[in-house]
This record gives C-alpha cells, structure tokens and sequence, in this order.
C-alpha cells in the first residue's frame, strides 16, 4: 500500500494496539492532571471564548478546560479517527457539553481564519518533524485571533542528566527524527520563527519519561 506522507501521523502511543492503554499510563506517569491544570490556568480564560484543544488524543484537557471554565467553547481536533471516538465517549460518559470534535491534521487545520482565542497543546509537537512543527505553529497562527494566545506543553530540554535517559525511551517509542531536536529545547525559536511575540516558559516539570515545559505566546 502507498502511504501517502501528507496524511501520516503518529498514533499516541505509536501502534494503534497500544491506543486504549493511553490514558492510564499517562495518568500513571505524569501527573497528568496537574501538567494539563497548569497549561489551562496560565490562559485566564474568560467566558464566551472559543479555544481549541489541538491533538487532543482522548480529549482529557478538553474536558478539565470545559469542567474548569463552563462558559468557554471548546473545540478538539486530531488525526486520528480512533482516538477522537474515544474522545467523544469519555464527553458523553462525563455528560459535558460545550465540547466538539473534529477530525484534521495540524498543518492543514479545518478551520477559518482569526477563530480561536486560545490554542491549546499537550504532547503532541514532539510527533511532528521539524518541517510538520513549523507549518503547524503557522496553523495555529493563522486560526488564532490577533491576540489570541498559544499554549504548549511538550518534552524539551531536559533538566538534568536522570531526565536525558528518562527522556530515551520516549524517542524509541516516537521516533529520534521527531524528538531530537526537543534536547536541546527548540520550542520557543520556533514560535519565534513563525512569528508568534512574548514568548514566555511558564513552568517545567520532572516525570518518569523526561522533562516537560510549558509555554505562552501570543499572536500580535
Ligand atoms: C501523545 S498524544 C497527546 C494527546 C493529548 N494531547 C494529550 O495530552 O494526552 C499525540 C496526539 O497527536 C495526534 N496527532 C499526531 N499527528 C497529528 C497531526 N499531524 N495532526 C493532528 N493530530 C495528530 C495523535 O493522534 C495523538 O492523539
């Protein structure tokens, strides 16, 4: 079978087999609640906003930011048909509304210009190339109203020597091409690059897979 690159992607834990497994390892060795609490607190949303929660997998951040802010829209988009079923059954399971899903790849985002008040994303740029990483934050640039502000968690630059080899088996899972550069922290240029302002780190965090830091930037 020809596999056409424009609609590659990597499932979140690699083989799809591996998919359900998803939330409880992430639960298990992340913190996970506290990692995506964070990233919604740093935006101080404000009611009637529209966000998106881009590569949502299982919709887990999508759902503390609707439970946490009820009168905020929140629109999850990922690649993966599977994941965003699981998605939408944990909504439905948790009876919230206020949540949509849509299928999309990140460099093609299946939204109009000047949307979003806030982007949102956890785990996910560390999937992408270098090539990917960059026509993404253009995405997210050209769906973000001016203003708007995009907010990252993602692996980068460990702390320390123990989160290094912590972070080795998430490269043997995703992929060296995707991860490398994240070693040596590569987020903020990149928002740079692609045209974002105030570039600010806002936290890091220790977990048994390596270090993550979280970020804020804005659209001028
Ligand atoms: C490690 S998971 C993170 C999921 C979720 N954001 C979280 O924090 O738990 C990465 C997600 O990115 C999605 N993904 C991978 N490549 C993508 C792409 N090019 N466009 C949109 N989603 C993509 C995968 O389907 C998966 O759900």
């Amino acid at each position: 079978m020809k596999i056409d690159k424009n609609n590659a992607y990597i499932p979140a834990l690699k083989y799809r087999w591996m998919t359900r497994f998803y939330d409880p390892l992430i639960q298990w060795g992340m913190q996970e609640k506290k990692l995506k609490m964070h990233l919604v607190n740093q935006a101080a949303l404000q009611p009637e906003e529209v966000v998106m929660d881009l590569a949502c997998g299982t919709g887990t951040l999508a759902l503390l930011i609707r439970q946490s802010h009820s009168h905020v829209q929140v629109i999850g988009v990922d690649a993966d048909p599977e994941i965003v079923a699981i998605a939408k059954e944990k909504i439905n399971r948790n009876q919230t509304n206020g949540i949509s899903f849509k299928e999309g790849f990140s460099d093609r985002l299946p939204f109009s210009n000047n949307l979003f008040h806030h982007v949102f994303t956890s785990l996910f740029i560390h999937h992408l190339t270098l090539e990917k990483k960059k026509e993404t934050f253009e995405e997210v640039r050209r769906t973000l109203k001016p203003g708007g502000q995009f907010h990252i968690i993602d692996f980068e630059k460990p702390q320390n020597g123990l989160m290094r080899v912590a972070f080795f088996p998430v490269q043997l899972l995703d992929g060296f091409e995707t991860t490398s550069p994240h070693v040596n922290g590569i987020i903020p240029n990149l928002l740079k690059e692609t045209g974002f302002a105030a570039i600010e780190e806002t936290g890091q965090f220790s977990t048994v897979v390596g270090t993550l830091r979280a970020y804020r930037a804005f659209k001028s």
